[in-house]
């Protein structure tokens, strides 16, 4: 299973991921991220293969990044993309400096790292959760598991957390009308757990990645609403505005309240970023 799943994820780059891949578009979001930002997070997939070779190659990039500026990083499927990459936690080998958490306790030793992990910045809360675990071929599937969940429900209620507004990071979508079998192959298994996790906030802010197209959402809570957007691959080429490279940036006010949402795409034709629009949905997919 090992051998065919790097297989069928190899024929997929080769006939499809690595055609719509470019490293110029890449290049361009890095750079206006990092001239722009205050703080970079990364929702995931950061390689394909999960080979050494491509840890090593992002490892660089978001090292460079963060002479910068501070990035965050949360791993997605294809990071952790066979069992032995998540036993020999190869992973956080490569990617600790950038899930550091300040209130340590609250983090489960997994395997992919320390989560939940919590930066403390400002009026913010940003949370690194974990939704990568090794698949069979043809399954993306996330999952975040119950010990993952009841550390977070911890972590929200720690005074630090609880006064600011909570940002969560993690790679899959927690919000998918999609098919039952699909979200079973392809979405977040346990989604449903970890609205029921966030049920009491009254703000909060979810970044995720995974489908490759940006819109945004709301999962409404009994004390308010909780904010859900998607990001695009940083690399992508794709004929639609929604899809093809680019970033999102957010601003928040000095009491973590989000001031604006904007969304940039890389513009082919001279490689520049200009402002697009993200779709706003009933649910996310
Ligand atoms: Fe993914």
């Amino acid at each position: 299973m090992l051998f065919n799943k790097r297989i069928t994820g190899h024929a997929n780059l080769i006939l499809r991921r690595g055609r719509v891949h470019r490293l110029d578009y890449l290049r361009c979001v890095l750079t206006a991220a990092a001239a722009q930002a205050d703080h970079i997070v990364v929702t995931g997939d950061i390689t394909n293969l999960a080979l050494e070779t491509e840890y090593e190659a992002a490892r660089a990039l978001l090292d460079g990044l963060a002479r910068a500026v501070e990035v965050t990083v949360v791993p997605g499927n294809h990071d952790i993309y066979l069992p032995s990459v998540h036993r020999e936690r190869r992973f956080a080998h490569h990617f600790e400096p950038f899930m550091r958490s300040d209130l340590p306790q609250f983090a489960r030793d997994l395997p992919a790292g320390p989560f939940p992990f919590v930066k403390l910045r400002g009026p913010l809360a940003i949370i690194g959760l974990s939704s990568a675990v090794p698949r069979p071929p043809f399954v993306s599937a996330g999952y975040v598991g119950h010990h993952q969940l009841e550390a977070l429900a911890q972590l929200l209620a720690h005074p630090e957390v609880a006064r600011r507004m909570p940002v969560l990071l993690i790679h899959h979508p927690p919000v998918d009308a999609r098919w039952r079998a699909v979200r079973l192959r392809d979405g977040l298994v346990d989604a449903e757990a970890l609205r029921h996790t966030l049920a009491g906030l009254s703000r909060g802010l979810v970044l995720y990645g995974h489908t490759h197209v940006r819109v945004r959402c709301h999962i409404p809570t009994a004390a308010g609403s909780i904010h859900v957007v998607s990001a695009s691959g940083a690399a992508l080429d794709h004929p639609d505005d929604a899809v093809r490279a680019g970033l999102n940036e957010y601003h928040f006010d000095a009491d973590g309240g989000i001031d604006s949402v904007d969304s940039h795409v890389v513009d082919p034709s001279d490689l520049s970023l200009r402002s697009t629009a993200i779709a706003a949905r009933r649910s996310c997919l």
